[in-house]
């Protein structure tokens, strides 16, 4: 797997990846008219991805994205990032490349000096962060909708200086 940096061409294979990944991999914690919302959310969002000052990164194999994920600067605090929008595709799930991507997502917002990494977490990759040390600190009820709730973590790690 190459991991790169996104481009705008990528973002209808980015948007195809994040729903596949949503509805097979998160239905069973969340059911299926949540996984629907969240989908329909994501691709709403998708433009934000690569204008966000932070960075947007792909994981490609030769027939396509593996993985996508990135991070944001939190606006207030000039040591915190946000990690966001972190899918593999279905098919390559539990083969390592969401760790491999995350460990670049990583690298980059270290390089920009953001040590103080948090994220909201679904609750069906709860095991997943935790495996790359990030430990919850809050739960967070995210109303996706007027009147859907999907209940998620704050989770968050600190990075080791470089
Ligand atoms: C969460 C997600 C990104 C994980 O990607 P992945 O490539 O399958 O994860 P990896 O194979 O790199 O897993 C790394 C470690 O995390 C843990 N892990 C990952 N998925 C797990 C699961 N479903 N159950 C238990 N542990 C899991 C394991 O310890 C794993 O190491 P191991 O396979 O050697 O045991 C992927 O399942 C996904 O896209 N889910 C749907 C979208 C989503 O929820 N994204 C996060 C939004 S907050």
């Amino acid at each position: 797997m190459l991991i790169r940096a996104a481009r705008p061409d990528d973002l209808p294979a980015i948007s195809a990846l994040q729903r596949e990944a949503i509805v097979t991999l998160a239905e069973a914690s969340y059911g299926a008219a949540a996984t629907t919302a969240w989908a329909r959310w994501q691709a709403a969002d998708a433009l934000t991805l690569l204008d966000n000052g932070g960075a947007f990164l792909v994981g490609e194999g030769p027939s396509g994205l593996i993985a996508v994920g990135g991070w944001r600067p939190d606006a207030r605090s000039p040591s915190v990032a946000w990690v966001r929008a972190v899918f593999v595709s279905p098919d390559r799930a539990r083969h390592g490349a969401g760790r491999r991507l995350m460990a670049k997502v990583e690298d980059s917002a270290s390089a920009a000096g953001r040590k103080d990494l948090r994220l909201i977490a679904s609750v069906n990759a709860r095991l997943f962060y935790e495996a790359l040390r990030y430990t919850v600190s809050a739960s967070h009820q995210w109303e996706i909708e007027p009147g859907l709730v999907l209940p998620c973590l704050l989770m968050e790690k600190l990075l080791p200086e470089r």
